[in-house]
């Protein structure tokens, strides 16, 4: 056992490093190998449901432009942040999230339930330059999104990508991913079809032409659907405070 004293091993670099890696992955597997055994690691909550067609090209708007480099998602159950945003985020919230938009606070405000807060015609405001509407904002502008048509034809392929990696997207959904983001982003719209799909999905125009559908109609869409599919409100602020 002499190959394994100490002494020996602190002198021999690679045997130490695979020392190292069978202690780490002992503890690793200890972690790890339950949560395979049990169904979910996360609790279901009545109302999440996965985004509709034009809120997922916001999202993808969202990451592409590096939101979250000043934004988090994710209240943390802590008395100054729930008096700040709201109910702290539940796992649920983002279940569907691919991948999830968590973290601690950045330099913007969290915006885990920003969905509501403004009008649309606030976000297209506030898009187009920030201290148009926040004097002191650091915020970039980001009118450009409203020159960018959205391509609709992908849509499909999204909804469908995002099913393969366990988004509960049923055909259906699928076979009306273009329709349903047109009747979303035009405020004329017959939107009986998509509500019932998509419940509680933001609609009433983003600001833009209908004709034209860009990607600032999606991140809007996307920006008023955070935070509002859980309905909180019975919930008494009392039991926040606990
Ligand atoms: C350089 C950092 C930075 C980036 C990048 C950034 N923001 Fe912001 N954002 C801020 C700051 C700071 C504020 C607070 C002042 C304000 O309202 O403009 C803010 C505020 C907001 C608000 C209002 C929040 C509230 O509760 O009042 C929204 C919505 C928002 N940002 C969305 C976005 C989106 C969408 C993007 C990406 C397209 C983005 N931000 C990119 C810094 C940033």
């Amino acid at each position: 056992m002499r190959f394994l004293s100490h002494k020996f091993l602190e002198q021999n670099a690679v045997l130490l490093l695979i020392m190292i890696l069978v202690t780490v992955s002992i503890g690793g597997i200890v972690e790890i190998v339950p949560l395979f055994t049990i169904e979910t690691t996360i609790e279901r909550v009545q109302g999440v449901r996965p985004y509709s067609p034009l809120e997922l090209a916001g999202r993808d708007v969202y990451v592409r432009e590096g939101c979250y480099l000043c934004h988090s998602q994710q209240i943390r159950p802590f008395r100054d942040e729930v008096e700040r945003y709201g109910h702290y985020s539940l796992a649920a919230e983002s279940m569907y999230d691919h991948p999830f938009q968590w973290g601690s606070e950045r330099t913007g405000p969290d915006l885990a339930r920003i969905g509501g807060k403004y009008s649309n015609d606030w976000h297209v405001a506030h898009l187009a330059n920030p201290r148009d509407v926040v004097p002191e904002s650091v915020m970039p502008p980001y009118a450009f999104l409203a020159e960018r048509p959205l391509d609709l034809d992908r849509l499909a392929d999204h909804l469908r990508t995002n099913r393969i990696v366990g988004v509960p997207y049923i055909d259906e959904m699928i076979a009306n991913a273009k329709a349903d983001a047109v009747a979303q982003a035009d405020p004329a719209a017959d939107t009986a079809a998509l509500l019932k799909r998509y419940p509680g999905a933001a609609t009433g125009g983003f600001g833009g032409d209908p004709s034209r559908i860009t990607e600032r109609d999606a991140l809007i869409a996307y920006l008023q659907m955070l935070g509002t599919l859980v309905k909180f409100r019975d919930v008494s602020p009392d039991a926040l405070r606990q």
